[in-house]
């Protein structure tokens, strides 16, 4: 059997991802606290690599990762055509229109000035929307924005709010659900379908057996 390649992100969802996998008896070779990259599951022949978050869609689009886990936000911004083959239930998080209290989204014919690293996403959703819109490509603390007059609005990420709220903004409108999704690389599916079906069967009765929170 070759072996499965798999790219995780880095940081809380690489945890999340190699905790999930350690429930299903893979990746025990899997340590995120190293400084390596590349760590090998001989038993289950599985090739794992640790990648930055926004890389994860760009490795398995070009094939060099068969499968990946990665937030549902990255697909939407990358315009790929990776499949999305399992969303997964944990992480669960929106794609949000936030601004200082009160702040109107839609301003008839006037362009909304809009920060966000998530250029593509907001785009097409203001476009279905109707609204002109200025991109303002920021790749962080986009909160700081509207409080310095940069920008109307910023699109981003809400969790649990506090970074919004602690940075005296609300959420003015909500885009679009976010979760990790379990992404394949369209040829590489083919191919390597019986083991990457066979890991998101395991993972399903997982989910299926557990209270989603414990996963
Ligand atoms: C995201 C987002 C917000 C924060 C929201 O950043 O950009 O800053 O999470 O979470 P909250 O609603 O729970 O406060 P992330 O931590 O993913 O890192 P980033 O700075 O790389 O975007």
């Amino acid at each position: 059997m070759d072996y499965l390649t798999v790219a995780l992100a880095k940081g809380r969802l690489g945890e999340q991802s190699a905790e999930l996998f350690g429930k299903i008896g893979i990746g025990k070779s899997l340590d995120l606290n190293s400084r390596r990259l590349v760590f090998e599951d001989e038993e289950n022949k599985i090739k794992f690599m640790l990648l930055k978050n926004s890389d994860v869609v760009t490795y398995v689009d070009n094939g060099v990762a068969d499968i990946g886990i990665v937030g549902k936000d990255m697909v939407k911004e990358s315009l790929s055509k990776v499949f999305q083959l399992h969303n997964l239930s944990f992480g669960y998080c929106k794609m949000c229109i936030a601004g200082e209290k009160g702040k109107t989204v839609y301003r008839n014919n006037a362009i909304l000035k809009v920060a966000t690293k998530f250029t593509n996403s907001a785009k097409a959703y203001f476009d279905l929307k109707g609204q002109r819109i200025q991109i303002i490509t920021l790749n962080g603390s986009v909160e700081l924005a509207p409080k310095l007059g940069l920008a109307d609005v910023i699109v981003d990420i809400v969790e649990t709010g506090s970074t919004l709220r602690a940075n005296g903004l609300e959420v003015l409108e909500e885009m679009f659900d976010i979760n990790p999704v379990i992404i394949a690389n369209r040829i590489g599916y083919k191919f390597k379908m019986k083991q990457i079906d066979g890991i998101i069967a395991k993972i399903g009765e997982l989910e299926r057996k557990h209270d989603v929170k414990n996963i």
